[in-house]
């Protein structure tokens, strides 16, 4: 079996049955409104607040974490991690959010900010997802949170872009998507991800 998986369904339930301190790091874009989660930041950080502890909960110590939220829930979102640093992604222009990405890292393996890739726009297919991060991005946050070897886990995943960075950087990864034609395309591009780094050895 792959070291590398995307399972489809909600990830609140399927963290649910995951064993504790059983993940590396987390990275992770969720949702910036709907699905349930509200919009205020008081509103959205009590929706989300049950899909935070679960992850904490799988995630080994000292609890690496590193998540996506917009500028206006930054500081309530701070207020409840472990003194996470930020780093802003300039021009995250695949994404339809915004044009910068704002992430929060709670214990980051480095403070120092990785470098991005320039992996060539077809080294996985297509994504059928409206807000695909570019994974020559993704690629800074899963140098900064996890070892090669280690395993990258992303409760949102969407179009995998947070997985395919992993696995061309040599980690394995596990992805929640909730929708079935997202977490089919997301499992394509991380299978392509999967040869392409077999091929650069
Ligand atoms: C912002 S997108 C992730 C984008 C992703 N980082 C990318 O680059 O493609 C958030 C994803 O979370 C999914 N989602 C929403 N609620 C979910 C849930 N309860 N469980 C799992 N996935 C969920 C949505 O379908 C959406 O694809």
């Amino acid at each position: 079996m792959s070291d590398n998986q995307i399972l489809q369904g909600d990830s609140l339930e399927i963290m649910k049955s995951m064993e504790t301190s059983s993940i590396d790091c987390v990275i992770v874009d969720p949702p910036y409104a709907g699905f349930n989660l509200g919009r205020g930041p008081r509103q959205y950080w009590a929706s989300f607040k049950p899909f935070f502890d679960e992850m904490v909960r799988v995630a080994k110590d000292p609890k690496r974490i590193c998540l996506s939220q917009p500028q206006g829930r930054q500081e309530i979102f701070k207020a409840q991690m472990q003194s996470p640093q930020s780093v802003v992604l300039r021009d995250a222009f695949i994404d339809k959010r915004g044009r910068d990405a704002f992430f929060l890292l709670q214990n980051p393996l480095t403070s120092e900010v990785a470098d991005e890739e320039n992996w060539p726009s077809d080294i996985v297919p297509k994504t059928i997802h409206p807000n695909e991060r570019s994974i020559n991005q993704m690629a800074v946050l899963v140098k900064m949170m996890s070892r090669p070897g280690e395993l990258v886990f992303d409760p949102f995943c969407g179009s995998g872009a947070i997985g395919v960075a992993a696995v061309l950087l040599g980690r394995r990864h596990l992805g929640i998507e909730l929708m079935e034609d997202r977490a089919d395309d997301a499992r394509a591009r991380l299978e392509a991800a999967e040869q392409a780094a077999k091929a650069r050895g």
